[in-house]
């Protein structure tokens, strides 16, 4: 298993899971195979998995279900986290829950759904992409400070352990810093997909641990998969290692602060991609990946 490094003021193996996808086609309904996915979360357990990231949105409340019916009671190790501030439509469509009030529901739900009375993190997960171009009386436009006030009201109860962010771009993190203590960011970020690189450095620079989301491409398509990446595929068959393993090696190796929750419904997967752990590029590996 990967060094560790920590989170939430606890330590973490570098590679988590992400739970995002466990429930069904577009992360929405059950699992084609539940035993399958409650598999998949016992084996992470097993194999040393200590983090883990959800969102109760993720099914609505298919994952987080499945890692309460795998998992608890949880490992005393083990570190959740969760995002608020989306939600789904009748037809599984992406939408905003972004107001205060929809944020402190949305950590109830959470709460609720893994039957616990605290979680560890909770990303704030901006949605500005999905309220472009609205019209500004839209009430999915909300001020960054007015809801990190709500989620400080929330790890003020003790509901909450630390405050993270997911989707903001570099003055979005700064205004959050100078807000309150920023715990871990989350943004989409991979060996193809660099435009989050403002960010990375801010975090690096600061210490903050960077959680890349979308670490091998996504199962949606948004960029290049790492084993459908030509370059990634002929350093991983020089190194005698597959080509996810190339693409989070190449992830660890950006930075200490990097951590990795690569998202699975396969057990055989998960075993490879926390094989990445033991993954080192060499230098000529490094130039060829760009
Ligand atoms: N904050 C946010 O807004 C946000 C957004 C998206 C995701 N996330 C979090 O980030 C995590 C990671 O992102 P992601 O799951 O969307 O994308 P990802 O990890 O980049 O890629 C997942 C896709 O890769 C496939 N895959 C995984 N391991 C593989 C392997 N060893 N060989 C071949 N294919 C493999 C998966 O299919 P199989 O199921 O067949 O393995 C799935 O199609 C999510 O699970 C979620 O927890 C957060």
């Amino acid at each position: 298993m990967t060094e560790t490094a920590t989170l939430v003021g606890r330590p973490v193996h570098r590679i988590g899971f992400g739970a995002m996808q466990l429930p069904g086609k577009g992360v929405f309904g059950p699992p084609r195979d539940r035993d399958a996915a409650l598999a998949v979360l016992r084996r992470a357990i097993e194999l040393g998995v200590n983090h883990i990231d959800t969102a109760q949105y993720y099914g609505p409340d298919v994952s987080n279900e499945l890692i309460h019916a795998a998992l608890h009671p949880y490992p005393d190790d083990l570190v959740l986290v969760t995002k608020v501030g989306g939600d789904r439509d009748d037809k599984g469509g992406w939408i905003g829950a972004q107001r205060p009030e929809q944020l402190r529901a949305g950590v109830e739900a959470n709460l609720r759904s893994l039957q616990i009375e605290r979680i560890d993190a909770v990303n704030l997960r901006r949605m500005d992409e999905h309220t472009e171009g609205a019209d500004e009386s839209n009430d999915q436009h909300v001020p960054l400070a007015d809801q990190l006030a709500e989620l400080v009201a929330l790890r003020d109860e003790g509901k909450i352990g630390g405050i993270g962010l997911s989707t903001v771009d570099v003055d979005q993190l700064r205004e959050g810093l100078d807000y309150t203590d920023i715990v871990c960011v989350q943004n989409a970020y991979n060996l193809r997909q660099r435009d989050d690189q403002p960010v990375f450095d801010l975090c690096r620079e600061r210490g903050i641990p960077y959680v890349p989301y979308f670490p091998l491409g996504s199962a949606f398509g948004v960029s290049v998969h790492v084993t459908q990446d030509d370059a990634v595929k002929s350093v991983a068959q020089r190194l005698g290692v597959t080509a996810t393993q190339v693409g989070l090696a190449w992830l660890l190796a950006q930075s200490d602060n990097v951590l990795l929750i690569p998202g699975t419904s396969s057990v055989e997967h998960l075993e490879e991609n926390l094989g990445a752990g033991d993954v080192t590029l060499d230098d000529e590996a490094l130039a060829e990946l760009g």
